[in-house]
């Protein structure tokens, strides 16, 4: 079997959530999947050690979005567009992907790659602050995605919530942060924001969630309905 070689950050931590034998076995099982563009924005992630969700939890964000019928989706983080590929498969001719990057680089990238696979329609990407986009945009979301930088987590979290409607997702890539949640020496700023973030969700009355360890951990929570 084809093996797969884990992120640097993963190599260098050694705290891989899930057996990697295991990771590698599920990534075989969806490998065969063929779109040019999805293997080139991969090869880009690689060649830079840019860190995208990667096939296996890019899979789960399309299916999770398939299943709630996703139309409106908010991406906090959505570097070249690699997440937002999953979800704008996902919402459909006429859903709607709102992405936010601070980089201007990311967005011209990621408007070549969706482009050429005619799902750039499906998307409005603002550069900026991915806070402050979100405050200036109205109206409620089936899904809002958080990937920004893990210090904002909490605070993400904590806009995010508000604008959920009922049934709709709040996913976040990164949770188990390689490990480092269970770590002994994990006082840094990152991993006490991620352990505060994880706990906020799995306190609060109006959601269920669970943690899916796929990879890096990806939280899923859902708002209860009324
Ligand atoms: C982990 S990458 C996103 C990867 C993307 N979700 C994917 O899987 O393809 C995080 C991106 O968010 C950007 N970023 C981090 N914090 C941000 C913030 N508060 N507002 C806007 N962009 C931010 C970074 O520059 C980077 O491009």
């Amino acid at each position: 079997m084809k093996r797969f070689e884990p992120l640097q950050s993963e190599l260098l931590v050694g705290l891989i959530p899930v057996n990697p034998a295991i990771e590698c076995y599920m990534q075989g099982l969806i490998e065969r999947r063929t779109d040019s563009v999805l293997v080139e924005m991969e090869a880009l992630a690689k060649q830079k050690n840019f860190p995208i969700v990667g096939r296996l939890v890019g899979t789960s964000l399309e299916v999770l979005a398939k299943m709630i019928n996703a139309k409106r989706v908010f991406e906090f983080g959505s570097g070249y567009g690699y997440s937002a590929y999953w979800f704008a498969r996902a919402v459909g001719l006429n859903g709607q992907v709102i992405c936010t990057d601070n980089k201007l680089a990311n967005k011209e990238q990621a408007e070549i790659f969706l482009s050429s696979v005619d799902l750039w329609k499906r998307v409005t990407f603002y550069i900026g602050y991915a806070q402050a986009v979100f405050s200036q945009t109205e109206g409620f979301f089936d899904i809002c995605y958080n990937d920004v930088d893990k210090s904002e987590y909490p605070s993400v979290w904590k806009m995010a919530r508000e604008k959920i409607k009922p049934g709709g997702l709040y996913i976040a890539d990164n949770v188990l942060w390689h490990g480092k949640v269970i770590a002994e020496n994990n006082t840094d700023e990152w991993t006490q924001a991620i352990l505060e973030h994880n706990q906020l969700i799995f306190d609060d009355p109006e959601f269920d969630a669970f943690i899916n360890p796929t990879r890096d951990g990806v939280m899923v929570a859902r708002r209860k309905m009324a």
